[in-house]
């Protein structure tokens, strides 16, 4: 385990798991009907990439990068797609993918978005799901682990850029962010 860690809370091999379960899910859904997969960058990259090659439908990868700024108040956050939605969104099959769902504030804004555009189906597929920080009301359709409000990293997520490449999910230590 990485030294600012405090302790494990998904191993490679559990998350690999939850990863297969969650898209055998999606695939008895979906039918192989085919899906544009909507990868919220950076972190739902680690988690898409290993999605996908479980998904059995025609799969067309979109990836994007938002941008979210505000007065100080969470609940009149604006988030922006960083260059634009520049790929269609009429008629077709979307799934989000995200890595966690926190406040929801970026989902939910992100949704409106999509929305907007007429897609055939939306859907919401996060790894992980903290409900303790919940501000806008979003849950996920396709949802890996809940967890509790603890401030965690790898696989994808990140501190200050910091952790993304770790194989598991673990819990920062207090004494690495409060520094
Ligand atoms: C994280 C995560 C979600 C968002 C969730 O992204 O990937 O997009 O925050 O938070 P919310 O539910 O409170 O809106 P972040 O902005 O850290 O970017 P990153 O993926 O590039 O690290």
């Amino acid at each position: 385990m990485h030294n600012d860690l405090e302790k494990i809370l998904f191993t490679e091999q559990e998350i690999a798991n939850r990863v297969k379960e969650m898209a055998d899910v999606i695939n008895k859904d979906f039918e192989n009907r085919p899906i544009t997969l909507v990868v919220i960058l950076k972190g739902s990259a680690i988690f898409a990439a290993d999605l996908v090659r479980h998904l059995t439908s025609d799969i067309d990868i979109e990836f994007i990068r938002l941008s979210s700024y505000g007065n100080g108040s969470v609940s009149s956050q604006k988030v922006d797609i960083i260059g634009g939605l520049n790929f269609d969104v009429n008629g077709k099959n979307i799934i989000v993918v995200e890595d966690i769902i926190d406040t929801g504030t970026t989902l939910s804004k992100f949704k409106e978005i999509i929305l907007s555009q007429n897609p055939e189906s939306l859907k919401i597929c996060s790894l992980l799901n903290k409900p303790a920080r919940r501000v806008s009301v979003i849950e996920a359709d396709y949802k890996g682990f809940d967890i509790e409000n603890e401030f965690v990293v790898g696989y994808g997520l990140d501190y200050a850029q910091k952790y993304r490449n770790l194989p598991y999910i673990g819990v920062l230590k207090r004494s690495v962010y409060e520094k």
